[in-house]
């Protein structure tokens, strides 16, 4: 993969561009508030609103910047949540560039510093961030990912399915959806025919939600079984 460089987004936060698959990491209507709405909102908090509990366990696809981890692990820092947050990543970033993102204003400093310091360490073990909030990236193909247990949440942020194709297949989503509990949340900023297929045949309830700014809807499913 080329190297990506850092674009502004409409809210004001930046995202990177990817030239060799032609596409952003977050939506350009605003990195900032995809990330919240999508993955924080209607994924961590639609889950922990049907299903109080004092931890969570969250598995993501894509990690890139972060900036869904920062995120999740602020909330959880300031809610007294134990955070086990475990993500896919295959083409990590350096942490120069990662440092470059600005994302430290979005987040309490802890959580920031937490995660610079360790961002190399999390690639090869679960690591501590910071108290009650741990971090493990797996440098892996989505294809080749494997892990022990299950999670609550996942959130599916891959590039779209135009660019890449691969990503968006029943087997490829089934690979990721196995290690999600019964009554647990599958969110993804899309929305697609194909996607809802695939969702239904692999035994989740599925909504439209209200998407991010700038688009319509997103998908959110539940798994049934
Ligand atoms: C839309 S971006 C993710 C944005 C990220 N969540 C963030 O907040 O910055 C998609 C990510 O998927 C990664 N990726 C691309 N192909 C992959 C594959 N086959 N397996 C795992 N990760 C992949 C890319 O390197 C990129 O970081």
């Amino acid at each position: 993969m080329q190297t990506p460089f850092l674009v502004p987004t409409a809210d004001g936060s930046l995202t990177l561009f990817q030239p060799e698959v032609g596409e952003h990491y977050h939506s350009k209507h605003g990195a900032l508030q995809e990330s919240k709405h999508v993955f924080l909102e209607s994924g961590l908090g639609y889950f922990l609103a049907q299903n109080p509990q004092p931890a969570v366990r969250i598995l993501e696809v894509g990690l890139g910047t972060g900036l869904n981890f920062l995120l999740t692990a602020d909330y959880a820092a300031k809610n007294s949540l134990q955070l086990e947050y475990t993500a896919i990543e295959a083409y990590p970033l350096s942490e120069t560039l990662v440092a470059q993102t600005g994302y430290s204003h979005f987040v309490e400093e802890d959580i920031w510093k937490g995660f610079l310091t360790n961002y190399q360490q999390a690639f090869s073990s679960p690591t501590v961030i910071c108290s009650g909030i741990s971090l493990n990236v797996a440098k892996s193909l989505l294809a080749d990912f494997v892990m022990e247990g299950q999670v609550d949440v996942i959130y599916f942020d891959a590039f779209a399915a135009i660019h890449q194709p691969e990503m968006w297949t029943t087997e490829a989503l089934e690979r990721v959806c196995r290690y999600l509990k019964p009554g647990g949340v599958f969110v993804t900023y899309a929305i697609t025919g194909n996607l809802k297929r695939s969702m239904k045949s692999l035994g989740f309830a599925i909504e439209k939600a209200p998407g991010a700014p700038g688009k319509r809807e997103m998908l959110r499913a539940v798994k049934l079984v």
